[in-house]
C-alpha cells in the first residue's frame, strides 16, 4: 500500500488528469472526493469517471444543506459582499470542501490532500489555508500548478492515459458553480471592454413573462419561508434562484481584486443570493437600532472579505459571526419583493427585468408610523426639537463666529 492522497475532485479534465497524475508521477493511492454544493451534475458518472482515472476510492458527498446552513446563513446575516458587490459563491464553497476533504484523509490514514487550482487564483488560497487552519499535519498538493501542462498537453495525456475526455461542447469559459450562484471567466470575457455575451447566462436565461410578486419570510436573520411556504434555506435558495434568475435579474459585470495580485474580470449570476441579501438588508434597516446598524454595515465589508482572502477558518470570522448573530436575534418578518418583467431593446433581444423590495413588515419593527408620520395621529413632539438642533449645531457656530466670514 502506497502513501494516501485525498483529492477534491470536480469530475472535469483538470483532476481527472490529476487522479492518474498523482499516481504515475509521485506514486500515490488517489482518493477522490465530489462534493455537491448545487451546482447539478450526473454524481453517479462523476463517481464512476474517479474510479476510471485510477483512484482507488471515489466518494461523493450530498453537502447542499450544511453548506446552506452552515456557510451561506452566516454570510446572509453578515450580507457579505465582497467589494460591495460579490457575494462570495466560490469563496463560501471552498471551506466546506476542504473541511470534508480533510475528515476523509484522516479516516483513510492520507498524509496529503489535493487540488485542481491553477496558481493564479484565489481558490488555491482557500483552499490551502483552510487545510493548514484545519489539519496543519496534512500536506497539500497543487497539481495542475505543478504540472506545467497547457490545455492542449493534458488533453493529450488523458488520451495517452485512457482517461474519457467530455471536451465535446468546449466552453470557451471556466465556470464554478453552486447553490449561491454561477461565476463565469475567461474567453472573451478577459477583454474588460467586451460585454458579456449571451451564451455565458444560464441562471439568468430572461424567460419570465409578467410580473409578480414574492413573499421571502425571515426568522433572526435568516429566510425561512417563500410565499407562505416553510422551506429548508437549501430548498428556498433554489426555488428563489429559479424564479428571480427567469426575470435575468442578479447577473454583475465587474473587475476584482485577486488574493494574489491580480485584476481579474469577473462575470455572475447570483439572482438567488443577491435577492436574498437586498430583502435582509431592508430588513434589517427596518428592525434594528441605529447605532448597531451603522456598526454592522462598518464591520460587513471586513467579513465579506476575510471570506474572500480563505480565512474562514479563523478567530476573527468566529467572533465577527458572535456579532452577527447577535445583531440578527430580531431580524424576522417578511419582506415583499417585487419582480417586472422583462423588456425588449429596439432589435428585439430580451432585456433585464426589475427586481426590488417593495414591502416589509416586522413583529420587532422599529419603524413607528406615529412617530413619522406628517398627518393626523402624530405622537412626536416638535416642541424637542428646537432645542436639539440648537445644541447639535452649537459647536459649529461658536466655530463660525470666531473664524469670520466663512461665505467669501
Ligand atoms: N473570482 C471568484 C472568486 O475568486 C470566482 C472564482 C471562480 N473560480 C473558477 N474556477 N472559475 O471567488
Amino acid at each position: 500500500m502506497g502513501d494516501r492522497v485525498v483529492l477534491a475532485y470536480s469530475g472535469g479534465l483538470d483532476t481527472s488528469v490529476a487522479v492518474k497524475w498523482l499516481q504515475k508521477e509521485l506514486g500515490l493511492d488517489v482518493i477522490t472526493v465530489a462534493a455537491d454544493v448545487g451546482q447539478g451534475g450526473d454524481w453517479d458518472s462523476i463517481k464512476e469517471r474517479a474510479l476510471k482515472a485510477g483512484a482507488i476510492e471515489s466518494i461523493v458527498l450530498d453537502l447542499k444543506s450544511e453548506y446552506a446552513d452552515e456557510y451561506l446563513a452566516p454570510a446572509i446575516k453578515a450580507n457579505a459582499l465582497y467589494e460591495g458587490r460579490y457575494p462570495l459563491v466560490s469563496a463560501l464553497s471552498r471551506p466546506i470542501i476542504v473541511k470534508h476533504q480533510v475528515d476523509i484523509a484522516r479516516k483513510f490514514g492520507a498524509k496529503a490532500v489535493a487540488h485542481g487550482c491553477t496558481g493564479k487564483g484565489n481558490d488555491q488560497v482557500r483552499f490551502e489555508v483552510s487545510t493548514a487552519a484545519l489539519a496543519p499535519e496534512l500536506d497539500v498538493i497543487a497539481p495542475v500548478r505543478s504540472w506545467g501542462m497547457t490545455r492542449e498537453d493534458s488533453i493529450a495525456y488523458a488520451k495517452a492515459e485512457g482517461i474519457e475526455v467530455f471536451a465535446t461542447k468546449a466552453s470557451p469559459y471556466s465556470i464554478d458553480d453552486n447553490l449561491w450562484g454561477r461565476a463565469i471567466e475567461c474567453g472573451v470575457l478577459e477583454d474588460p471592454w467586451v460585454s458579456p455575451p449571451e451564451d455565458v447566462w444560464d441562471l439568468t436565461r430572461i424567460t419570465a413573462e409578467s410580473d409578480r410578486e414574492l413573499i421571502l419570510g425571515f426568522e433572526a436573520g435568516i429566510p425561512v419561508s417563500l410565499d407562505g411556504q416553510a422551506l429548508s434555506l437549501a430548498d428556498l435558495t433554489a426555488q428563489l434562484g429559479s424564479i428571480i434568475g427567469s426575470y435575468g435579474w442578479g447577473r454583475l459585470d465587474m473587475v476584482e481584486n485577486r488574493r494574489v495580485g491580480i485584476k481579474s474580470r469577473e462575470v455572475y449570476e447570483c439572482p438567488a443570493s443577491l435577492a436574498i441579501i437586498m430583502a435582509h438588508q431592508d430588513l434589517e434597516a427596518t428592525n434594528l437600532e441605529r447605532d448597531l446598524a451603522h456598526e454592522k454595515q462598518r464591520l460587513e465589508p471586513r467579513y465579506a472579505e476575510l471570506v474572500y482572502d480563505g480565512l474562514w477558518f479563523s478567530p476573527l470570522r468566529e467572533a465577527l459571526d458572535q456579532f452577527m448573530d447577535k445583531a440578527n436575534e430580531r431580524v424576522t418578518g417578511e419582506v415583499r419583493i417585487a419582480c417586472e418583467k422583462p423588456g425588449e431593446t429596439s432589435k428585439g433581444t430580451a432585456t433585464p427585468g426589475r427586481v426590488y423590495v417593495a414591502g416589509r413588515r416586522s413583529p420587532f419593527s422599529l419603524y413607528s408610523e406615529e412617530l413619522a408620520t406628517y398627518g393626523s395621529g402624530d405622537t412626536f413632539r416638535h416642541e424637542d426639537s428646537e432645542g436639539f438642533v440648537r445644541l447639535w449645531g452649537l459647536g459649529l457656530k461658536t466655530w463660525a463666529s470666531r473664524s469670520g466670514d466663512l461665505s467669501r
